[in-house]
């Protein structure tokens, strides 16, 4: 039997009736400049049961070499159907752990709370998995003869560390746009070690992307941020794979850090398909957690989603998630709305506390996963998030690319932090005896 034939094209997010082919440079509607989105052909896609989807992604998920082995081209129909196998840059990205916190969910009331560990990755952030198919598809268009000088992108840290690794391991020059001063030094050097041209300038993340959105009008300057709908088409494979890790059935709750709102919507993407294919039977809601100094989509939340004004964002300790005018506003509010979701908030040192409390049951997470962690313990006191449920948590980076975060919690050196679970080296003598009082003293 011969294959069906899977195709996707890009389409306006805000429902026009605009497409394109996914090699064509464009990010907007040219109608309605809105967003675009990757729309699959979804007849073709039924043409398979869902329980054949199960099995055909249940047997690729054990596969021992890419780009099979990778997490998201172990579902590429469904990503981007049409690529060839010689297009694919992938640095094994996604298939990464559920890490389960029982303790945390015995304090909090819960049957279940799962850590989706995406920081554990080539990277150290879920960045990887859109930043596969975007350096995938521009390899693409460059076979296709289309002229792309470099990628670029504004960031954080996280983005450009993916972008720049991507485009290292397809030969693809890159451009990364970075805050000066905002990101971690581990974010820093990672685009500076990947060979990418990296711009530092003097701004916060919302005057780079309004830079890089200028750079990027000239076509031969390919744009990687989220705003790009591939990206997108990689990141909702975070909501399908933990969903199979769970015997392809949706938590009652999905938690996820937002900043510019592009991981939200793919979350909703992911388990729309699923749902509209048959193979989950119902919808999880969805959490976004912002830090309180970065919030506009908590602001937006209260209004009922009927201003989505941007902020000026101030500093927080979760860096990567410092943004004011998130470019992703309208597509994460329609998303919270289909899926019934809220929007929490976190002060620093409750994001400080709920990520060392997660490190006690065996993580090491990143500030934004505890923007998130700290969102779940507010929403479970509240009972929003009634006693019972089971919860899954998406960690968006590895803490190692926060250590200063990390080093800072335990030393106490954080501004607006009295660490309630610090845990500084203890300076001890260099003799058995002096040892042997330490462990008393801690163990009893
Ligand atoms: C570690 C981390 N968590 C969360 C986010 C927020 O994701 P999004 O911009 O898709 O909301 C980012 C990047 O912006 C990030 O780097
Ligand atoms: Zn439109």
């Amino acid at each position: 039997m011969s294959e069906p034939s899977f195709r996707a094209k890009f389409a306006c997010s805000e429902g026009c009736d605009f497409r394109a082919s996914l090699t064509e440079v464009v990010y907007r509607c040219p109608t309605c400049g809105g967003l675009l989105e990757v729309r699959h052909d979804l007849s073709a896609l039924r043409s398979r049961a869902a329980s054949e989807w199960r099995s055909l992604f249940d047997s690729r998920f054990g596969a021992a070499r890419l780009p099979l082995a990778s997490g998201v081209w172990g579902k590429r129909e469904w990503v981007y159907p049409d690529l060839e196998d010689g297009d694919i840059v992938s640095l094994g990205e996604g298939r990464q752990p559920l890490l389960p916190l029982p303790r945390l969910a015995a304090e909090l009331g819960l049957a279940s709370v799962d850590l989706k560990q995406c920081g554990i990755s080539a990277t150290g952030s879920f960045k990887d998995l859109g930043m596969t198919v975007l350096v995938s598809a521009v390899a693409r268009m460059r076979r296709l003869g289309r002229r792309v000088r470099a990628v670029a992108c504004a960031s954080t840290g996280d983005t450009s560390a993916a972008l720049s690794a991507y485009c290292a391991a397809a030969g693809i020059p890159s451009v990364v746009f970075l805050p000066r001063g905002k990101v971690s030094l581990a974010q820093l050097v990672q685009p500076i070690s990947n060979g990418a041209l990296v711009l530092s300038l003097e701004t916060d993340f919302d005057g780079c992307m309004r830079i890089v959105q200028e750079v990027t009008r000239d076509p031969s300057i390919y744009l990687a941020n989220s705003m790009n709908s591939l990206r997108l088409e990689g990141q909702k494979i975070v909501a399908v794979e933990l969903c199979q890790q769970l015997g392809w059935e949706a938590p009652d709750w999905v938690i996820v850090p937002g900043g510019n709102l592009g991981n939200a919507g793919a979350l909703g993407m992911g388990f729309e398909l699923m749902l509209s294919l048959g193979l989950i039977d119902r919808r999880p809601r969805i959490a976004v957690a912002q830090a309180e100094k970065a919030n506009p989509l908590v602001r937006a939340f209260r209004s009922g989603f009927a201003d989505l004004s941007a902020v000026q964002a101030q500093p927080t300790l979760a860096t990567a998630i410092q943004i004011g005018s998130p470019v992703s506003m309208r597509r994460a509010a329609r998303t919270l709305r289909s899926f019934d979701g809220v929007v929490e908030e976190a002060a620093e040192q409750d994001l400080s506390d709920a990520a060392a409390r997660a490190d006690l049951e065996g993580a090491f997470t990143c500030p934004q996963t505890g923007v998130a962690l700290a969102a779940l313990s507010k929403l479970a006191r509240a009972g929003t998030i009634a006693r019972g449920s089971r919860v899954v948590v998406v960690s968006t980076a590895h803490g190692l690319k926060f250590y200063g975060f990390k080093e800072g919690y335990h030393r106490g050196t954080l501004a607006e932090v009295d660490g309630r679970w610090r845990n500084p080296p203890v300076e001890v003598r260099a003799t058995a005896q002096a040892v042997e009082e330490a462990l008393d003293r801690r163990l009893g």
